[in-house]
């Protein structure tokens, strides 16, 4: 509170002196900002919860590739060279700090690129484990037509597997600015068992396998990047043919924020639990052309949050979704939101505030997949708020009016209910016409999704249910 309170005043007072003199006071705010930017920044290093931090990362040792011969003109292989400047980058480090147990600090060391492109012919394949805080940033990686299939260009799986007893092999990694380009040999970017690894700003492409897998481990954060098969704008001739996963989610506690993915049979597969997305863009390959957005592939134990995503013309599938959200996302193309029984079970799912729409009114925004066995297990599932164009609503909550001069008012909920012959909960009110008149009604049947209230005697009434599966 009280550095809160000083900074305010800081503020406060620059922003006094900008005004009483715009051209020098200019100058000096800027140089107080950077003063309480640092102060800012001294207080959390000191009283941050990692003091084994000598260097801030990004401005540790850099092994610039070119020094070890790597040819940033992409002719010659660069392979070797790459592999030494990682291997210094991870030998000699300047302090024997500690991040998690067993991981030493690395202190920032980068291994740079300098803007070069460069070609290699095996995966970039991390040295020993047990190492963290580095970083390989600025450039272009290529494979080439020699690249083993199925390899990763930048692969952080330790050479000979995890050593007996270490919980993670890395941490701390970052891997930034860079164009990844698998040339359809394999994949992008694996991870493996580590912890706090971080993309940002990449852009990987070309690939058959995955784009970018995480597996065990956790918090892999993706962030600002943008992933796709084949590099185009959308609507490609050949979208029907695109294959592969742009992002494979093998672990929990993953991110993905702010990222593209923009061609690919699958855009994020997951089989972790507690992982999030948001921010993301799918337009990979259409539902209509056998392509999927998300894939949920945790039946019974799906923890996973869905929230601000775009589905461009594709969806998003889960097997017996057990606490799943997917909220204040956009759907267009008639994508949607499709739920597959494996076991029958389906539990805690919010599918709420999001925007759909199609071309095709007889697609529901949301639809059961009960091929293998129906939903025999419902819980608490709740699709509501939602708004549809050209698409057809679906819900597990509803209202209706049936109106007539009779005993008996019928409202059949089957266009919008999402699960059949499932009415949980009712409630209506009759409202007779003639006030004169008092007659006695009940409510009679709620089976196959259709409401019937009946009265004793014939009334001109209405009659408003409200149901809930
Ligand atoms: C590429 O390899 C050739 C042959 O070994 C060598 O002469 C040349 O200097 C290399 N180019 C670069 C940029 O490393
Ligand atoms: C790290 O520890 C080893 C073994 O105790 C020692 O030889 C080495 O000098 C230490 N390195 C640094 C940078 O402190
Ligand atoms: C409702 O139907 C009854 C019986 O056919 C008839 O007597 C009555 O006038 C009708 N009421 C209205 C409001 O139409
Ligand atoms: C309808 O119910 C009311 C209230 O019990 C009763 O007074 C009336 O006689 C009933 N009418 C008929 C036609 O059963
Ligand atoms: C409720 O409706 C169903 C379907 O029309 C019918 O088979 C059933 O007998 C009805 N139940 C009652 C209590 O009227």
């Amino acid at each position: 509170m009280p550095n809160t309170c000083r900074s305010m005043m800081m503020m406060l007072l620059m922003m006094l002196t900008l005004f009483s003199d715009p051209v020098a006071a200019a100058a000096d705010q800027l140089s107080k900002l950077q003063y309480l930017k640092n102060s800012l920044f001294r207080r959390e290093l000191l009283s941050g919860s990692a003091p084994h931090f000598s260097r801030l990362n990004g401005v540790g040792p850099v092994y610039d590739v070119r020094t070890y011969g790597a040819d940033p003109t992409g002719r010659n292989d660069s392979t070797e060279a790459i592999l030494n400047a990682l291997s210094d980058a991870f030998n000699k480090r300047s302090s024997n700090g500690t991040l998690i147990t067993d991981v030493y600090d690395l202190g920032g060391a980068q291994v740079y690129l300098a803007g070069g492109t460069y070609t290699i012919s095996r995966p970039l394949r991390f040295p020993a484990p047990g190492a963290g805080n580095v970083q390989i940033h600025g450039g272009t990686i290529r494979a080439s037509d020699a690249f083993p299939a199925k390899g990763y260009l930048i692969d952080l799986t330790p050479p000979h597997g995890a050593p007996k007893g270490v919980a993670y092999s890395y941490e701390f990694i970052t891997l930034r600015n860079l164009l990844l380009d698998v040339n359809y040999r394999g994949g992008g970017i694996s991870i493996t068992n580590s912890l706090r690894t971080s993309i940002d700003n990449c852009y990987v492409t070309h690939f058959t396998t995955e784009g970018i897998i995480s597996r065990g481990g956790h918090e892999t954060s993706i962030h600002n990047s943008f992933l796709g098969q084949h590099i185009t704008g959308g609507g490609d001739p050949k979208e029907r043919d695109f294959s592969g996963t742009a992002i494979t989610l093998a672990g929990n506690d993953n991110i993905v924020t702010d990222v593209v993915v923009f061609s690919a049979a699958t855009g994020v597969f997951i089989s972790g639990q507690a992982n999030i997305l948001t921010g993301v863009h799918f337009y990979n390959k259409a539902t209509a052309l056998g392509g999927t957005g998300i894939y949920v592939k945790l039946p019974g134990r799906t923890l996973t949050r869905i929230v601000n995503c775009y589905m461009d013309y594709t969806g998003i599938v889960a097997e017996d979704p057990v606490q799943l959200l997917i909220a204040n996302s956009l759907f267009i193309g008639d994508a949607y939101v499709l739920l597959k029984s494996v076991n029958g079970v389906i539990d805690g799912v919010n599918i709420v505030d999001n925007q759909f729409s199609g071309s095709n009114q007889q697609n529901g925004i949301v639809q059961l997949d009960e091929s293998k066995t129906p939903f025999n297990k419902v819980g608490s599932v709740l699709v509501d708020r939602n708004v549809a164009r050209t698409i057809k609503i679906k819900s597990t909550v509803a209202k209706g009016l049936a109106q007539g001069n009779g005993t008996s008012w019928t409202v059949d909920f089957n266009p919008i209910l999402l699960f059949p012959n499932r009415i949980d909960h009712v409630q209506y009110s009759v409202r007779v016409d003639d006030t004169a008149l008092f007659p006695v009604h009940a409510l009679r049947n709620t089976t196959g999704n259709i409401v019937v209230v009946e009265s004793n005697v014939t009334v001109s009434a209405s009659v408003y249910v409200s149901v809930a599966q």
